[in-house]
């Protein structure tokens, strides 16, 4: 394992993002945490507080549909609230400068949009829109504020709504699938940001690219399945302070 020597790691990833010609970089809930979004698997991770499918299935909001809306209301209300850190803006900029590269997440928060990153696959969706449970055909509508003043709040058609969002026992968006696996097949180097690494299919994403030969450079405070993994460079810290110091070496400033 390549284990954080501050230093001569950074450089070392700073020299990889440079000589990339096709980077692609893959997010997880980490990445939001420095702004304050909770993580679902670390000490203060929502899934410590609640049971997965109680909360993100669809037997869940059926149960509960007060409960589970009452926390969608309450993540919305923070990602609204919350601005991204200065590890997204090192994303910005490593765009700006290489050529728009896509970038892969796992978040709903929408927080990489907020700083301006573009072409972003979401695997998850977004917490943006909420639609009818029983699919009835009602067009998806925005989630605001006023959807919230009661709860649960309801489709035209009568039945709960529930968000936009790949719920437990769900299928991921085909599309963003498609492209995520084409890119883990294709870049020249991978960079996984703040996941646990414990959810498919996110987590083959870079299994995928070290299978070919590729570099990923992982960012995260804890040691994860994939850092002691051939072929990944592990840099133990956190994506607001990392990130930039990257681009620092790459392009200065
Ligand atoms: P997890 O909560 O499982 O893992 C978050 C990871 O981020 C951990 O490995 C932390 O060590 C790391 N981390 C924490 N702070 C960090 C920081 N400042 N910088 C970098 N890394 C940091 O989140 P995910 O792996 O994203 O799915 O979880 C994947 C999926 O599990 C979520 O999308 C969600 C959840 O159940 C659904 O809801 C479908």
């Amino acid at each position: 394992m390549n284990e954080l020597q501050p230093g001569n790691l950074i450089s070392e990833a700073a020299d990889m993002v440079e000589a990339a010609r096709s980077m692609v970089v893959s997010t997880g809930a980490g990445m939001s945490s420095e702004s304050g979004v909770r993580t679902f698997r670390g000490e203060d991770g929502f899934w410590r507080e609640h049971r997965a499918e109680d909360l993100a299935s669809i037997e869940g909001i059926r149960k509960n549909p007060e409960l589970v809306w009452e926390w969608y209301r309450e993540r919305l209300k923070a990602c609204e609230e919350l601005e991204p850190h200065a590890g997204y803006y090192a994303l910005v900029t490593i765009q700006s400068e290489k050529g728009i590269l896509p970038l892969i997440t796992q978040n709903v928060d929408g927080l990489h949009q907020k700083a301006g990153i573009e072409d972003v696959i979401e695997l998850h969706g977004n917490l943006g829109s909420a639609s009818c449970i029983d699919r009835c055909g009602a067009p998806s509508v925005e989630m605001t504020e006023e959807l919230f003043e009661e709860l649960p709040p309801r489709c035209s058609c009568g039945s709960i709504l529930r968000p936009d969002v790949v719920l437990f026992g769900e299928q991921l968006p085909e599309e963003a699938l498609r492209r995520a696996f084409h890119l883990a097949d294709s870049c020249d180097l991978m960079m996984v940001i703040g996941t646990s690494m414990v959810v498919y299919p996110a987590s083959s994403l870079p299994l995928i690219a070290l299978q070919r030969g590729v570099k990923v450079i992982e960012i995260n405070p804890e040691v994860t399945p994939l850092s002691s993994l051939d072929g990944t460079i592990s840099l133990h810290g956190t994506a607001g302070s990392i990130l930039p110091e990257i681009v620092k070496v790459v392009y200065g400033g």
